[in-house]
């Protein structure tokens, strides 16, 4: 079988490292894909009807998305029309991850938990509401804004100046409307799952770390790490989980008809009154995908077929009992300016130890591997316990060097303080 990966960071090396472990897979394609995808063919299209006449020409079995841009430009509508089999959801199903103020509604229409909020579409209204409302609050721009477009704002003057922000143009169209939520407070968690729309079937729970520094201090980022399982998602609350967000969500789906065949991720806040739903991604998280495919013993190929043709009922996946880690080493700077193309030393070391080092901004210069992004790489490995999970992807980090290399020091310190 043949399958094409759309994307190119740490996220789908991870996939095509964990599909490529299917013996029904022989052949994996992946756009643009990077060089630590071992064995894999590199596809320099971007367009998204070209790349379905590369899937027609080269008879690929199945097509898996990673990033949200090409998911909510409708690639799933593309593909289909053409007969082909991709895991992704519709256009429209897409709207979850692509405008916040869609997920909003959907999500008060359909009873799940998530925090209060309020749609505004000039600067003058958000203005005045937030400052009879005062801090804290968050400030989202509704549309997609690479990871950057919300500011949980402690005071007053953060929120005004986040929504000047919005308003004057920061994240283009993006920003011209801004949800603005009650700051909810707990620990956060992220749920992703399967969905064919029939169907959920929900992977290991896992958390990240979105801020920059050391003790979740600093700029928000992609993700500097990520765990799995959480352990604030106990069982008891597993089962809350499945009552209040995830069988809503599949309830919602089926009412309002979309078509959803792909992936479905729900950031979770774990507050005093139970969980409740930050954000919807319609995709696999970067890099909780790392650290929780890393544990799958299931055939992920077969997972995602089942998806994309609607018989998710025939899947049950099987988990190691290890938990995993995963460590994102970053560009010095980084989510700030950051240099490119210094060279990495010490990758094949880092993997002799046992840990899978997924590439996220690298590119091949000559014989060797240079830095290309701001995340760089994610070392991930698994342990008997979280604190040898943990041991073991810091002794590989310690093997991987370059000019600048930073990288966060206590990954999966809320595990670690919960055993103590
Ligand atoms: P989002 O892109 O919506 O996931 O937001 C990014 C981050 O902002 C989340 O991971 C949370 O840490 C934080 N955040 C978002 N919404 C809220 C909220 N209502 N209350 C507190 N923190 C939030
Ligand atoms: N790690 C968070 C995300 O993928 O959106």
């Amino acid at each position: 079988m043949k399958v094409l990966i759309i994307g190119g960071g740490g996220r789908e090396h991870a996939l095509a490292w964990k599909i490529a472990q299917s013996p029904k897979v022989d052949k994996i394609y992946c756009t643009p894909g990077n060089p630590g995808m071992k064995g894999v063919e590199t596809v320099p299209i971007t367009n998204l009807n070209e790349l379905a006449d590369f899937a027609v020409a080269n008879k690929i079995d199945l097509t898996m998305v990673g990033p949200e841009a090409s998911l909510i430009a409708g690639v799933a509508d593309i593909f289909r029309a053409r007969g082909l089999r991709i895991c992704a959801p519709s256009k429209e199903a897409a709207q979850l991850e692509g405008s916040k103020s869609y997920a909003k509604d959907f999500m008060r229409k359909y009873g799940l938990p998530t925090a209060e909020a309020q749609l505004f579409t000039d600067a003058a209204s958000a203005l005045a509401y937030v400052r009879c409302k005062g801090a804290p609050l968050v400030v989202k721009a509704d549309g997609l804004a690479a990871g950057k477009g919300v500011t949980v704002a402690m005071t007053l003057p953060e929120a005004e100046e986040a929504i000047n922000a919005c308003f004057s143009g920061a994240f283009g169209e993006a920003g011209y409307s801004v949800l603005i939520e009650e700051c909810l407070f707990g620990e956060e968690a992220s749920i992703i799952a399967l969905c064919d729309g029939k169907t959920i079937i929900p992977l290991a729970s896992s958390q990240d770390h979105k801020r920059a520094y050391d003790g979740d201090t600093g700029p928000n980022t992609g993700g500097m790490g990520a765990y799995s399982p959480a352990p604030v998602v106990t069982d008891e609350l597993w089962k809350v989980i499945d009552a209040q967000v995830l069988q809503p969500f599949l309830k919602g789906v089926q009412a309002e008809k979309l078509d959803f065949r792909g992936i479905i991720y729900a950031g979770l806040m774990i507050t005093a009154q139970g969980p409740k739903v930050l954000e919807f991604n319609v995709r696999f998280g970067d890099p909780e995908t790392q650290a929780i495919l890393i544990r799958l013993e299931s055939d992920l190929f077969d997972a995602l077929c089942a998806v994309a043709d609607g018989k998710l009922d025939q899947i049950q996946l099987k988990w190691s009992a290890k938990p995993a880690v995963c460590v994102v080493l970053a560009s010095g700077g980084y989510p700030g300016h950051y240099e490119k193309g210094r060279a990495i030393s010490g990758i094949a070391e880092a993997e002799a130890t046992g840990a899978v080092v997924f590439h996220a901004g690298t590119k091949q210069s000559g014989d060797k591997i240079v830095t290309n992004g701001g995340r760089v790489l994610g070392v991930t490995a698994l342990g008997d316990d979280i604190s040898d999970a943990v041991k073991n992807a810091y002794k590989a980090v310690a093997c991987i060097s370059w000019d600048g290399m930073e990288y966060r020091k206590d990954i999966a310190h809320r595990a670690l303080e919960r055993v103590k």
